[in-house]
């Protein structure tokens, strides 16, 4: 049997009505920017996480990095986040123009160290991106608190947390923003590239309406200094239909989940862990191996692709070494770097793959 780590062509086999229809009604429209499409999505996206405003972009990339324009980040602030993201987080930060200061990750949960975000603010410091990672929410409580007590704006990355709630609260609701993406393989995933911000400030969401459209607040007429990051109507009208689908795709995940955690309790594995107040909405399923590039190869030997979210933390990538971060300056993020791999989970993944992929880890360690 071939478990891939993704399969997309299975969801338009489910939806290929819906989506021809919907791709041909955009074309039939005629109209491809900016139109009903994406201001209907931005409602109903709003109105889904319980927020006041949604401003479609180009990507969650393009988000934060307008975010933190809007925020007014200069060159020179500082915007502490973790290494152990995307790369995009910190690219965004990198693109402002501002420096990124990085903390530690907590060694159970593989999310920013509440604790250690004093120790790292500076008068320099501006925000927050704490990064709900794998589907995870942060603390927003502590992150809020430490925001309000030294003045710091808070920019959530929701790239990988559509619908999980922190204490019965909507990823991306805490903030200042939160910035999604609906690169394809995420949750809620477009066709393409597209992304978002809400808030519920409002000066805030007309600033971003500004951003994301050359400044524009008439045609031809910018009164600010604008950028072009738009979410196009094809992705809008998708995603759209695709938002009416995401509690039950997010239930599937959370039920894959239970199924590899059951399992695979007794191995020695590392499996996620998460506080029953939370929602996790599983984007990643993470475990954590010894001996990880055998375990990786018997499975790619039993049909079964894995991949590694992440394999260098960004304070050690090529790309980040003018930061001057030193090895063995974020020990948890650099020790769990060399055994965290993810397993299969996508809500078209079926019964039967998940058991081939439990009872092939059953193999290994057998
Ligand atoms: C944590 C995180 N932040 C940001 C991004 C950037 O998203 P996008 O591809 O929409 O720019 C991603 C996507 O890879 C991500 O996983």
């Amino acid at each position: 049997m071939k478990v891939p780590f993704g399969d997309l062509s299975k969801q338009y086999k489910k939806y290929k009505k819906e989506f021809d229809n919907i791709i041909s009604g955009v074309f039939a429209k005629g109209s491809f920017i900016l139109g009903e499409n994406l201001s209907r999505f931005e409602t109903n996206f709003a109105d889904y996480l319980d927020i006041k405003y949604a401003v479609g972009v180009g990507s969650a990339t393009e988000a934060l990095f307008l975010a933190l324009k809007a925020i007014d980040i200069k060159n020179g602030d500082e915007v502490i986040t973790v290494a152990n993201t995307a790369v995009p987080t910190v690219s965004a930060i990198d693109f402002a123009g501002a420096a990124p200061v990085f903390v530690d990750i907590e060694e159970s949960s593989y999310l920013i160290d509440t604790e250690l975000i004093e120790g790292r603010i500076t008068s320099r410091t501006k925000a927050i991106i704490p990064v709900h990672l794998y589907g995870n929410p942060c603390n927003m409580d502590k992150i809020m608190q430490i925001a309000k007590d030294y003045n710091l704006k808070v920019i959530e990355d929701c790239a990988q947390a559509h619908g999980a709630e922190f204490k019965g609260k909507k990823a991306g609701t805490f903030g200042d923003f939160g910035a999604f993406s609906f690169y394809p393989s995420k949750n809620l995933g477009a066709n393409g590239d597209a992304g978002m911000l809400v808030t519920d400030n409002e000066e805030l969401a007309i600033k971003i309406r500004l951003l994301r459209n050359y400044g524009f607040e008439d045609r031809y007429k910018s009164i600010i200094r604008g950028f072009n990051s738009r979410l196009d109507e094809i992705q809008a009208a998708l995603l759209d239909f695709k938002l009416t689908k995401l509690d039950e795709w997010n239930l599937r995940r959370k039920q894959i989940a239970d199924r590899y955690i059951n399992r695979l309790s007794d191995l020695p594995i590392v499996l996620p862990s998460h506080s029953s107040e939370n929602m996790h909405v599983f984007h990643l399923f993470v475990i954590r191996v010894a001996q990880r590039d055998k375990f990786m190869k018997f499975l790619l030997n039993e049909g079964i692709s894995t991949i590694i979210h992440y394999p260098i933390p960004i304070h050690l990538q090529p790309a980040y070494k003018y930061l001057n971060y030193k090895d063995g300056i974020l020990p948890v993020t650099e020790k769990l770097t060399e055994e965290i791999v993810s397993l299969p989970i996508f809500p078209d993944l079926e019964d039967n793959e998940v058991e081939y992929v439990i009872e092939s880890i059953k193999k290994f360690y057998n």
